[in-house]
């Protein structure tokens, strides 16, 4: 909700008239909207059944309460000039940790009058003219209230009611690149039609490359394990031969999978026959049960990260220029021969945020980390990562700081809350909302602007429900 906290509790005060179910109805799902005078239409024999009241607002009391309780948004429309039962609500939502809102609509009386004037049945006059004048003295009440954030509307013509909520100056994500993320491969009797609509997709959409996970079983966080989940340098090599300006890498591979010669030789062949696309994400990996399966040794976390630091000293000697002989901090080779040689500065992102040592190996040798997006987490991990290249006198520039997101997006917000409905499982859906950045497509522009300008480079973008070419196409608007 843009300017808005969301979740939250949000109550609206203003007299008949005043555009409050109007604004409403604009901004939020209808479930998330809690009327007096729906609830007189439900309990009465219509909007207007006053006898209804008592039942309308004890229905709207528990529906509020309710809603809060499971953290979830509620919008409570009322004409809220009841000083005690905005304090309820005020009440309410802080002792269920939501932030309170109110929203006060100060709207001169002559156009509340014009307006309650055409509707089917007008508020009579002197009822009017009472709401007017307690609305105009709700909003210095409401600053002395507590809330969390008080919000005035206080404009004669509907044009700038209407300007005033516009949404604020967009903050833009300039020079950052987005790259779809792949973990789920439901392409049923196609592969290959499937990888390449969704490959052709990305490009149209305006990604920056595509990203495999590199898997040997499906992972839980993901989907079944009986699920797809390709080797990712093959697939990879499919994707190099379409006609698109695709970046092509995985994030991450285990170095564990492979002996770190032979991705490097991979890797540079992936570069050569892309034209120079290629990247490398790697990292210690963490997955014992997928070693096991394949019959691969899953040393401990210290032999892994120490295998992570030679296995990228491996791959850069084989990747620099000439056959000469090798001989680095963990790795000595009696001659470097390998050809093709990459055709581009291969990037090698670390991926993990460790502090202790991934975020520090890759302070020394990668060209980029890949942490999580979790913008206090992140912070974090900025922090340790720049300490790091002080510690080790690298230029913080040199080393990109990328993400991995995973959010629920959709178009506007039904989509979003029908998508977190779908693919929370078991999780409470506001948690679950939370956890995964739901939002719409602009709600998404505007975090991708705040993670820009803490300066990430690259959001590896992996929304949960994208499962055809058509989601992916989808996302355009989100890049733009
Ligand atoms: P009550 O439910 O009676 O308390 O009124 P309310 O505050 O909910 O007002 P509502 O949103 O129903 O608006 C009253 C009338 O004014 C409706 O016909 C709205 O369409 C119209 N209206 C409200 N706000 C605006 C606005 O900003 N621009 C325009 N053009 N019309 C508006
Ligand atoms: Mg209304």
């Amino acid at each position: 909700m843009a300017g808005l906290p969301d979740p939250a509790v949000v109550v609206l005060v203003g007299a008949s008239g005043s555009g409050k179910s109007r604004w409403a109805q604009q901004r939020y799902r209808a479930q998330e909207i809690v009327s007096s005078d729906d609830l007189r239409g439900i309990v009465g024999s219509g909007r207007h059944d006053l006898a209804a009241s008592a039942d309308a607002f004890g229905l709207l009391d528990d529906i509020l309460a309710a809603r809060a309780r499971r953290g979830l948004t509620c919008v409570v429309d009322t004409l809220g000039l009841d000083a005690e039962r905005r304090r309820g609500y005020l009440a309410l939502a802080k002792s269920h940790g939501l932030p309170a809102v109110a929203v006060v609509f100060d709207v001169p009386g002559a156009l509340a009058k014009e307006r309650n004037a055409q509707r089917d049945r007008p508020v009579p006059a002197p009822a009017l003219a009472a709401q007017l004048a307690r609305a105009s003295d709700a909003a210095a009440e409401i600053e002395a209230e507590g809330w969390d954030q008080v919000v005035v509307l206080r404009s004669g013509l509907p044009a700038e009611l209407e300007r005033a909520d516009a949404p604020e100056p967009e903050r833009s994500a300039d020079g950052m690149d987005f790259v779809l993320q792949v973990s789920r491969f439901p392409w049923g009797e196609d592969p290959a039609g499937w990888l390449k609509g969704v490959a052709l997709a990305a490009d149209e959409a305006g990604f920056a490359g595509i990203a495999l996970m590199d898997h040997l079983i499906q992972i839980p966080q993901v989907d079944r394990a009986w699920a797809p989940i390709p080797e990712p340098w093959v697939t990879l090599g499919m994707l190099a031969g379409l006609d698109t300006d695709l970046r092509l890498g995985t994030l991450v591979s285990p170095v564990t999978f492979r002996p770190a010669g032979i991705t490097a030789k991979t890797v540079a062949t992936l570069d050569a026959i892309s034209g120079g696309r290629a990247f490398l994400g790697i990292g210690a990996g963490w997955w014992e049960r997928e070693h096991a399966a394949f019959g691969l040794p899953f040393p401990s976390t210290k032999e892994r990260l120490d295998g992570l630091e030679s296995a990228i000293e491996t791959i850069r000697a084989l990747w620099s220029p000439g056959t000469k002989a090798y001989s680095g901090e963990r790795v000595s080779l009696p001659e470097t021969t390998s050809y093709p040689r990459p055709v581009s500065e291969v990037a090698i992102i670390v991926g993990g945020g460790g502090e202790q040592r991934t975020l520090r190996i890759a302070a020394r040798i990668a060209d980029g980390c890949n942490v999580s997006s979790d913008e206090k987490t992140l912070d974090r991990k900025i922090a340790v990562l720049h300490r790091h290249c002080e510690h080790v006198g690298r230029d913080p520039a040199e080393v990109s700081v990328t993400v991995l997101d995973v959010p629920v997006v959709g178009r506007d917000r039904d989509e979003v809350w029908a998508r977190v409905e779908r693919l929370r499982g078991g999780t409470a859906a506001a948690k679950f909302a939370q956890t995964h950045h739901a939002g719409t497509h602009a709600e998404q522009r505007e975090r991708y602007a705040t993670l820009a300008a803490k300066g990430v480079r690259t959001v590896f973008l992996a929304p949960a429900h994208v499962q055809t070419p058509a989601d992916v196409l989808a996302l355009a608007p989100m890049l733009a």
